[in-house]
């Protein structure tokens, strides 16, 4: 394996867990709209823009909407799930990511974050995380969705680091299938079941050190 230069990471499911606000806001819009969304039909979410989600939660629902009637419930939803995400705090971000970012840091391998949401800043604002990465690429940012490698490939180039040097954090199949595209090592967070394509899986960062993590890279 090439030598790490850089690490970057996706915010939804790897820095913390918001899925269960985004699950939340959407279910409540398709219980609007006089249907209801199972967790798992919200695994089809998971790293997909929020245009794009829309597009698949109206789909469930068998629901027809105009261009103008899209643009007013995403923005409901989104309005929904910002009141959620105001409850974050510094001790939402989930166990052990804290200590590896610390850790990359002090070995002076750059951070980056790779993010579909346009609340990324907004979040990691509420986590006081928003330091710790060197060049933040956000759905504001990256025009097209992964499993496009766009969003990681821009942070690989403001960072200065070429595709195969850096590593890519993903909870998501099509984060995952993103950072392989864009020719970057895929590291999984969640179940090797799922997330097949990932060139190595572990459940989160808990007790992983990153001196552990890249020896299992090699
Ligand atoms: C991703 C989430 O990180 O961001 C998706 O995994 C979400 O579930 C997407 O739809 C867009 O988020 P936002 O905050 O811009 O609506
Ligand atoms: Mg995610």
């Amino acid at each position: 394996m090439p030598t790490v230069q850089a690490c970057l990471f996706d915010l939804d499911g790897v820095i913390v867990d918001t899925a269960k606000y985004h699950y939340l806001a959407w279910r409540q819009l398709a219980n609007q709209l006089g249907f209801d969304l199972t967790l798992e039909q919200n695994e089809l979410l998971k790293g997909i823009s929020r245009m794009e989600s829309l597009e698949i939660v109206l789909g469930i629902g068998g629901v027809k909407l105009s261009e103008e009637e899209k643009l007013k419930y995403a923005a409901e939803k989104n309005a929904q799930y910002l009141e959620f995400c105001k409850q974050i705090t510094p001790d939402d971000a989930l166990p052990g990511v804290r200590d590896f970012l610390d850790e990359l840091k002090e070995g002076a391998i750059k951070t980056g974050l790779g993010s579909a949401s346009k609340n990324a800043k907004t979040i990691l604002t509420n986590l006081d995380m928003l330091t710790y990465f060197d060049t933040i690429v956000d759905g504001n940012r990256a025009t097209i969705g992964k499993p496009d490698p766009q969003v990681f490939l821009m942070g690989a180039q403001d960072l200065g680091v070429a595709p195969e040097h850096c590593v890519v954090f993903e909870d998501a199949v099509a984060g995952i299938q993103a950072a392989k595209a864009g020719g970057m090592i895929g590291v999984g967070i969640g179940q090797a079941s799922v997330l097949t394509e990932a060139d190595y899986v572990m459940p989160g960062f808990d007790g992983v050190t990153v001196k552990d993590l890249f020896d299992k890279l090699k």
